[in-house]
């Protein structure tokens, strides 16, 4: 087998908190088996541009606790058509680049996918605050928003409960609802909604909160994710049909922002690693993830062909904990 010499790394779509630890744990592997390591900046759009360094095991030395990605990111336009792949194909071997890891959520893999069907072999590091990806229980940046998140709530409580509220918190996370349930359950939320189930007012929302005032409770939280259709109408809805005054936050940045946990920060190194021992031996084309708890490699054609599915167990446990 022929020695790879040279790969190169990127950060795509939303940063997420321990995206630096993992372009840390690439380069830094890297390092150790003696392979150049380019540091590709802004994404796919860095990669058509030629925006490209090398980073040395030095470069990514205090980056671990920041969070973003110092290698920043992009959603490239240009690249989603054939001739920007193309072009990026060109720009990546010019620069002497035999292998990528692309850091980044499910429509950064579909861009991986694509460099891998023109001839370049990527390999996929799931980085996305909102856990949505398929072939994966976790992704890097998750644990932090997540724990940011149930912090916000936190001292919403404190004031909702002061001026006897129904305070609506709307959390991040697409089309999916894993943030939500999660920051629900940890926050002892009377309700979650989200996206994957139609939301039935009258059980969802009005039971737990008149079930609740019977056992004297005067404030409500309720935690929204960001997906649901005509979310924004329930502060009006709840005030309307329970008397009670209520006021939405939306977390939104703030949630994607801050220094990662330490679970972030040792599953992002675990990943980083574990991508580049792939292009190492030769093997691309595909994505890195954790099954129970393990890190394991999953081809990537295969990965994005998986349904997405949330976890029906957390959403019936949010109901029996809400009564
Ligand atoms: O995918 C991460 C995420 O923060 C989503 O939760 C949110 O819907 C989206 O990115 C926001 O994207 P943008 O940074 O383009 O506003």
């Amino acid at each position: 087998m022929q020695k790879v010499n040279t790969i190169g790394v990127l950060t795509s779509g939303g940063d997420a908190p321990g995206m630096n630890a993992a372009i840390r744990s690439v380069v830094r592997t890297a390092t150790y088996y003696d392979i150049k390591v380019m540091g590709i900046r802004k994404g796919y759009e860095g990669l058509l541009h030629g925006d490209i360094d090398e980073l040395t095991a030095r470069d990514v030395s205090d980056t671990m606790h920041r969070g973003g990605t110092i290698l920043q990111t992009a959603r490239s336009k240009e690249f989603r058509e054939i001739d920007g792949v193309r072009r990026a194909v060109s720009t990546a071997r010019y620069f002497g680049l035999e292998g990528i890891v692309v850091i980044g959520g499910d429509g950064s893999f579909r861009g991986a996918r694509d460099l891998c069907m023109e001839g370049m072999p990527a390999v996929g590091v799931p980085g996305t605050i909102d856990n949505d990806i398929s072939c994966t229980e976790y992704t890097i940046g998750f644990d932090t928003a997540i724990n940011t998140a149930k912090e916000a709530v936190d001292r919403i409580r404190d004031t909702a409960s002061s001026h006897q509220r129904c305070n609506i918190i709307k959390v991040m996370g697409r089309a999916s609802g894993n943030i939500a349930l999660n920051v629900g359950i940890a926050t002892g939320a009377e309700a979650i909604v989200i996206p994957e189930k139609e939301l039935d007012f009258e059980k969802d929302i009005l039971y737990p909160i008149n079930q609740g005032k019977k056992r004297n409770k005067n404030h409500f939280i309720i935690i929204l994710a960001e997906g649901v259709p005509h979310g924004d109408d329930l502060e009006q809805r709840i005030q309307e049909a329970v008397g009670i005054e209520t006021r939405t936050t939306t977390l939104g940045y703030l949630q994607r922002g801050g220094s990662p946990t330490v679970v972030d920060r040792v599953n992002a190194s675990k990943m980083g690693s574990y991508a580049v021992t792939l292009l190492k031996d030769g093997i691309g084309n595909r994505i890195v993830g954790m099954k129970e708890n393990k890190v394991y490699d999953i081809d990537i054609y295969e990965a994005l062909e998986i349904p997405y599915k949330i976890n029906e167990d957390l959403i019936e446990l949010s109901k029996i904990l809400s009564i």
